[in-house]
C-alpha cells in the first residue's frame, strides 16, 4: 500500500477493524490512543460490531464516517463517498483488528471474503495486527489454534489476549489485551524502520533448567516474554533472526529460526554453534548459575535425612561471549532485585558487553512474567539511558535503537 505524504512528513493511517465481541467498546480507547499519537484512524465495524456498539461512537471519535458494509452505499452515503472511504483504507500502513473473534481468525486464515473487512484483508497488504478476544474455550479450541498459527505464518503480529474474569463468567486467557498494549503494537508496526536489514541477530530467551533428578529440575521464573520480545523486534525491523530458547509457553515470532534447549550447556552449545554467523547478539535468557554435579539416575525417595545438592557453576556464556564477541554488538542483561544501576555497571564491564540492560525483577508490572518492562540501559560509553515502563516490544525497539546509535557513534 502507497505511503502518502503530507508537508514532507509521511502519513500514518491504520484501519481499525471491529469485531463483534464484548469488548467491541474497547476499541474506542484503541481509537483514541493512536489519534493521540497522530495516526489517522479508519473504523470498519462489522456488522456484528454494529450489535455491542454504535458506528456513531466511532464516527464523533475519529471525526470519519465508518464503514459498516460493502454495500452500504444507501441513505446520504453515496457510491463516491464509498469509493473514498475504500481509497482511505488502501493507503493504510497497518490493520489492526481488535476484538479479533473467533470467527474473524478463522476467516482470515482461510480467505473468506463475505463482508468489507474480510474482503479488505484480502486486498490489504502493509502490516497486520491482531487482537483476540474471545471465550476461554474458543481461544483453546484446536480450530483457533490451527487458525492463529496460520495468521502468525504469514507475518501478522497477534497481541495475545489476557487472562482474567470474562464476560461470559469464565476465568481464563480471553480478555482483549489492553488497548494502550494494542496501540504500543501498531505504533511499532507504524514506525517500522528496516534498519537491521543485512543483520543476523542471535538471541537468547526463558530461563534453563538444571536437572537433580528424572523427574526434578531447579529453574527461575523467567518467562521468555523479554527475549521473545527482542526476537519480534529485531525480525520486523528486518534481521535475520536465531532464537536460542530455554523451556517457555510462548509461540516463537514469525519469520524467527527457534532453537529450543533445556540446560545452560546447552544453551551454551547453541549459542556457540551459532555464533560465527550472528552479527547481533542479544543475552536476554535467565541462565542458571549453578547445576547439580551428578543428577541422580533414578528418582530420588523422600527420607527422614537431609538432602544436600552438590552444585557446581555453570559456564558463563555472555562472559565467554565478551572475550570472543570481535566485531559483533553484544547486549547482557542484568536481572536484579533493587536499583539495577551499579550491577548493570559492573557486568558490563566485566563481560565485555556493549549495552547492558538493567532489569530490575521485584516490582509488580515489571520484570519475570509481566508484559511490560522498566529497564536503564548502561551503553559501553558509560552513559546510562533509563526508560520509562513500557510493553516489552518496545522496550526491545529502544534497545535496537541504542545499539544501533553506539555503532554509528563509533
Ligand atoms: N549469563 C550467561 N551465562 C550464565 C549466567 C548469566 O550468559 N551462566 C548472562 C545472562 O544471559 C545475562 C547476563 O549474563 O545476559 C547477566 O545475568 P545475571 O544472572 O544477571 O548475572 P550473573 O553474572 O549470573 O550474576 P548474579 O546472578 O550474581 O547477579
Amino acid at each position: 500500500m502507497g505511503q502518502s505524504g503530507t508537508g514532507g512528513f509521511a502519513c500514518q493511517n491504520a484501519i481499525l477493524g471491529i469485531g463483534g465481541g464484548i469488548a467491541a467498546y474497547k476499541a474506542a480507547e484503541l481509537a483514541r490512543a493512536l489519534m493521540e499519537r497522530g495516526v489517522t484512524v479508519q473504523v470498519v465495524m462489522t456488522r456484528a460490531a454494529q450489535e455491542f456498539v454504535r458506528p456513531l461512537t466511532f464516527a464523533a471519535l475519529t471525526a470519519r464516517k465508518v464503514i459498516t458494509d460493502m454495500f452500504a452505499a444507501s441513505g446520504e452515503e453515496t457510491l463516491a463517498s464509498a469509493v473514498e472511504h475504500i481509497r482511505v483504507a488502501q493507503e493504510a500502513q497497518v490493520l489492526v483488528v481488535a476484538p479479533a473473534t473467533a470467527d474473524l481468525l478463522a476467516k482470515f486464515a482461510n480467505g473468506l471474503a463475505d463482508d468489507f473487512l474480510s474482503t479488505l484483508y484480502l486486498a490489504f497488504t502493509g502490516s497486520v495486527v491482531l487482537a483476540p478476544a474471545m471465550n476461554t474455550n474458543m481461544w483453546n479450541h484446536p480450530a483457533t489454534r490451527r487458525n492463529l498459527e496460520t495468521l502468525r505464518g504469514r507475518g501478522h503480529t497477534i497481541v495475545d489476549p489476557e487472562e482474567g474474569a470474562l464476560a461470559c463468567g469464565m476465568v481464563g486467557p480471553g480478555r482483549l489485551a489492553d488497548p494502550a498494549r494494542i496501540a504500543a503494537v501498531v505504533l511499532s508496526a507504524l514506525g517500522r524502520p528496516r534498519d537491521l536489514e543485512g543483520e543476523t541477530v542471535l538471541v537468547t530467551a526463558g530461563p534453563t533448567e538444571e536437572p537433580v533428578d528424572p523427574v526434578r529440575f531447579l529453574s527461575n521464573r523467567s518467562s521468555g516474554k523479554m527475549g521473545y520480545a527482542v526476537a519480534e523486534a529485531a525480525a520486523a525491523r528486518g534481521a535475520r533472526v536465531i532464537l536460542v530458547s530455554g523451556p517457555v509457553h510462548l509461540s516463537p515470532p514469525a519469520g524467527v529460526s527457534v532453537v529450543k534447549v533445556r540446560t545452560a550447556e546447552e544453551m551454551r552449545a547453541a549459542v556457540l554453534q551459532h555464533l560465527p554467523e550472528a552479527t547481533i547478539i542479544v543475552k536476554a535468557a535467565a541462565v542458571a548459575d549453578y547445576r547439580v554435579k551428578h543428577p541422580a539416575a533414578g528418582k530420588i525417595k523422600k527420607s527422614e535425612e537431609r538432602l544436600t545438592l552438590d552444585l557446581e557453576p555453570t559456564a558463563d556464556i555472555l562472559a565467554e561471549l565478551g572475550r570472543t564477541k570481535g566485531e559483533r554488538l553484544l547486549v547482557g542483561f542484568a536481572a536484579e532485585t533493587g536499583d539495577p544501576l551499579p550491577e548493570a555497571r559492573r557486568k558490563l564491564a566485566s563481560k565485555h558487553c556493549d549495552m547492558m540492560v538493567g532489569n530490575r525483577v521485584d516490582r509488580e508490572g515489571s520484570g519475570f512474567g509481566s508484559d511490560d518492562n522498566e529497564v536503564v540501559l548502561v551503553l559501553r560509553t558509560g552513559e546510562a539511558v533509563a526508560l520509562p515502563r513500557a510493553p516489552k516490544r518496545e522496550v526491545a525497539d529502544r534497545i535496537f535503537d541504542h545499539l544501533l546509535k553506539l555503532r554509528d557513534a563509533s
